[in-house]
């Protein structure tokens, strides 16, 4: 699939030829945000990647809420290159996954004390599956409108979108129930006059919908996908007490927002909740892949998971991916990063307040730390979405600006590096006024 509108340049950077070279090679399917925007990048430092032409771009969006202490970090460089020369591959203990698995243990809420590791967001998710399955002796597992959980066989069906139509048959046993994305209601309601009805319909869900063997409920604890979306603090400890009246697990899906990305060190900690089983990835290893899952002694113990062989991966904690995560983990405790995405957060969020007033088309802006969601729509009675060709140019005019936002969707995503400094802040700031101000003026949206 090609894109129109693409910078006035191409075709004759380096950049382009490197493009259009890979293009040769590559089997289309690659994210969206690449093809997009055609970027090739030389070299990235902190919160700024640099293309071929040396043209610098403030990074936003931080490969989808994965950089999490900034590109090249000197602490991150330096533990990898020493462990390279030490040992980089095999499942033996090593002193930083013993470090790595101690400090995940400090960090995680109640009694989630046992990590288990791998190498991607899904393959981690489908290892709780696995795990609640272990624990419960049972099969359905429900999850959410919106949600993601990835896009491998056994949680493509958990994914709350049309993304999962036309791949054929989908996981057995899997049940779907609206999430509390208040901005467009699934019900119509209104917050807090509708008494959280969407946790008394997950009841109904369960009680007409499965066949009474429910091992899981799963939830991200703000929805990424769907354009970080904050559900209401009722939520989760509904959900949880849901979760343990039908006797299943309740897993936190925290690829997105562990590790301080809301400001707080866990999306289940603004509201104490202590899931059953918590999974982890994206921002804990700032781009090497490692993910995992925490649960508890018990349910860790369950058979058949705990079985020698039975819950392990190749890669999964290696020496490099153990001591990248270590390194991250570390670097945001020492930094205050998770104190810094909230402060910095905040104010972010106050400036795109700011742009609620000024320009029609924003219909909200909502966020927690620096996890921030903005619906851009034709009118804000109707609240009917921009159309994605308008939107694809709002991200072009952004890029040529030298910001890169995901802001290619209607429901657009804000989610730097946990290090963006207030100076950083505002300098999106800036460009997306800009870039408002130019679409206000020169765009047709309606
Ligand atoms: C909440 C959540 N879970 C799981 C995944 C899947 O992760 P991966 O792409 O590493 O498989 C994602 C990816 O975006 C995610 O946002």
């Amino acid at each position: 699939m090609h894109y129109q509108g693409l910078p006035e340049n191409i075709g004759q950077t380096l950049s382009a030829k490197l493009y259009q070279e890979e293009q040769r090679f590559v089997a289309p399917g690659l994210q969206e945000v690449s093809q997009l925007s055609r970027l090739v990048i030389k070299e990235a430092k902190g919160c700024r990647l640099v293309d071929m032409e040396g043209k610098s771009y403030l990074d936003f969006m931080a490969g989808v809420a994965v950089c999490s202490i900034g590109h090249a970090h000197p602490n991150y460089v330096t533990a990898l290159r020493e462990q390279l020369d030490k040992v980089t591959v095999g499942s033996f203990t090593t002193e930083n996954r013993v470090a790595l698995l101690r400090l995940i243990a400090s960090l995680t809420p109640g009694a989630l004390n046992r990590t288990q590791l791998y190498s991607g967001g899904a393959e981690a998710v489908e290892a709780a599956i696995r795990l609640a399955k272990s624990h419960t002796k049972k099969f359905e597992i429900l999850s959410f409108w919106g949600g993601f959980h990835g896009k491998t066989g056994g949680v493509l069906g958990l994914i709350g979108d049309p993304f999962k139509k036309n791949w054929g048959i989908l996981h057995p046993g899997l049940h779907l129930a609206p999430y509390p994305d208040c901005y467009r209601c699934p019900f119509d309601m209104a917050y807090p006059g509708c008494s959280m009805f969407c946790l008394d319909f997950v009841r109904k869900i369960i009680e007409n919908n499965t066949a009474g063997s429910l091992a899981a409920v799963i939830v991200e604890t703000m929805q990424g996908t769907a354009g970080n979306v904050i559900p209401p603090p009722e939520f989760l400890p509904g959900l949880l007490e849901i979760a343990h009246e039908n006797d299943a697990l309740l897993i936190a899906d925290e690829m997105i927002t562990g590790f301080g990305r809301t400001g707080m060190m866990f999306g289940s900690n603004h509201t104490g909740i202590t899931p059953d089983i918590m999974t982890i990835g994206k921002g804990m290893g700032c781009g090497f892949p490692i993910s995992g899952l925490v649960s508890t002694d018990e349910i860790t113990a369950s058979k058949p998971f705990s079985k020698p062989s039975s819950s392990s991966s190749s890669y999964g904690g290696n020496p490099l991916a153990s001591t990248a995560a270590l390194a991250t983990i570390q670097t945001i405790l020492e930094e205050s990063l998770v104190e810094n995405a909230r402060e910095v957060g905040d104010y972010l969020l106050r400036g795109l307040r700011g742009f609620e007033e000024k320009y029609e088309f924003i219909g909200e802006v909502r966020g927690c730390g620096l996890l921030v969601g903005i619906e851009l729509v034709k009118d804000r009675g109707t609240k009917e979405p921009l159309d994605k060709a308008i939107t694809r140019q709002i991200f072009l005019e952004t890029l040529k600006r030298g910001l890169l936002c995901m802001n290619y969707k209607p429901n657009f995503r804000i989610n730097p590096p946990l290090t963006l400094s207030r100076e950083e802040a505002d300098e999106g700031l800036a460009i997306l006024d800009e870039v408002f101000t130019h679409v206000a003026r020169h765009i047709p949206y309606r």
